[in-house]
């Protein structure tokens, strides 16, 4: 590369030399051209060597696809752990394959986001305590690392709002890590993931919620449930629910039992809006829950900071 370098650099000074012909008696320049013309080949054959060399550079197979120093030389033996997906990673696939077979677009949350996405498109009034419950993080710029997904609502009604126009339903699932500023213990950890889900159409119902939400978790648990709601309050929807299902038997719960699995309701009108959807001609429902949650359930765990601990005694029993 240095040599193909200095021959092109050499190419541009005799270029340049050349130029100089004007200035010379007319008796001189057949001489001085004849000279320029000979250093000139001379160089373009240095450099047509020097390009042929370059691509006879025996090239090096690379797998793109392999993990760390595989590519640099070939190992005396090939790991014997290679790793695996995490078991949040391959339930979130889950979850949110089950919402895509049910004709969900899926959109990924953010991991940084601001104030009027954490609360104000979502019908937080300003100063209103209720911001207070969501124990955010800061930064110092002010930015806020998503306390839930409910974050991307204002987006995705925004982004997906032509489906109307079109006469067809939004329908979109987020996926996505949210952080809350809280004590840690078995039950709770300051960094989670979430799934929300927002549906508008013209002539949508809870009862509709409601069907999509069983059929949700009994895909998700392969089997039938109970389920049961109770009133919940967010400001973002009215009526707000918390929805529940009774702990399965096979997974060790007794009769009336019933878990908290997520918060949902009817998208506040002002949420609507705020997104340029008339709320007199569209309604929607919306929902969202910690999919750590779910997954400690399916498989009976009780210490929800095994997710983020890194112990690989822990991740290796999902392999
Ligand atoms: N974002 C709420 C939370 O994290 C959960 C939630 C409730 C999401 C109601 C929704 C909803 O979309 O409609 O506590």
């Amino acid at each position: 590369m240095v040599e193909m370098d200095e021959l092109k650099k050499e190419l541009k000074k005799i270029n340049t030399e050349a130029g100089k012909i004007r200035d010379l008696p007319v008796a001189e320049r057949a001489e001085f051209g004849r000279k320029i013309n000979e250093r000139r080949t001379e160089i373009l054959k240095k450099i047509a060597e020097a390009e042929k060399a370059l691509l006879d550079v025996e090239v090096e197979e690379i797998d793109v696809t392999a993990w760390s120093g595989v590519n640099e030389k070939m190992p005396e033996f090939y790991p014997t752990e290679m790793g695996s997906a995490h078991p949040l990673m391959t339930e979130l696939d889950r979850v949110v394959s089950i919402y895509q077979m049910m004709g969900f677009n899926v959109v990924e949350s953010r991991q940084l986001d601001d104030e009027y996405h954490m609360f104000d498109s979502l019908n937080f009034a300003k100063e209103h305590p209720a911001r207070d419950g969501y124990d955010t993080f800061r930064t110092e710029e002010g930015l806020i690392p998503p306390a839930h997904t409910s974050t991307m609502q204002h987006r995705v009604l925004k982004q997906y709002k032509k489906n109307l126009d079109e006469g067809k339903a939004i329908a979109v699932v987020v996926p996505g890590r949210v952080f809350r500023n809280e004590d840690t213990d078995a039950t709770h950890e300051h960094t989670f993931y979430q799934c929300e889900g927002v549906y508008v159409s013209s002539d949508c119902n809870m009862g509709q919620m409601l069907g999509i939400l069983r059929e949700f978790f009994e895909k998700y648990y392969e089997q039938k449930l109970n389920i049961r709601t109770q009133p919940g309050y967010f400001p973002f929807t009215e009526p707000s629910l918390e929805f529940m299902i009774e702990k399965p038997k096979s997974l060790g719960g007794k009769r009336g039992d019933f878990l908290e699995m997520l918060g949902c309701g009817m998208i506040h009108p002002n949420v609507l809006k705020m997104a340029g959807i008339d709320p007199e001609k569209d309604h929607g429902f919306a929902w969202g829950g910690g999919i750590d949650r779910l997954v400690m359930l399916r498989y009976g765990l009780n210490d929800v900071r095994d997710f983020e601990s890194g112990n690989l005694n822990f991740l290796r029993a999902f392999n």
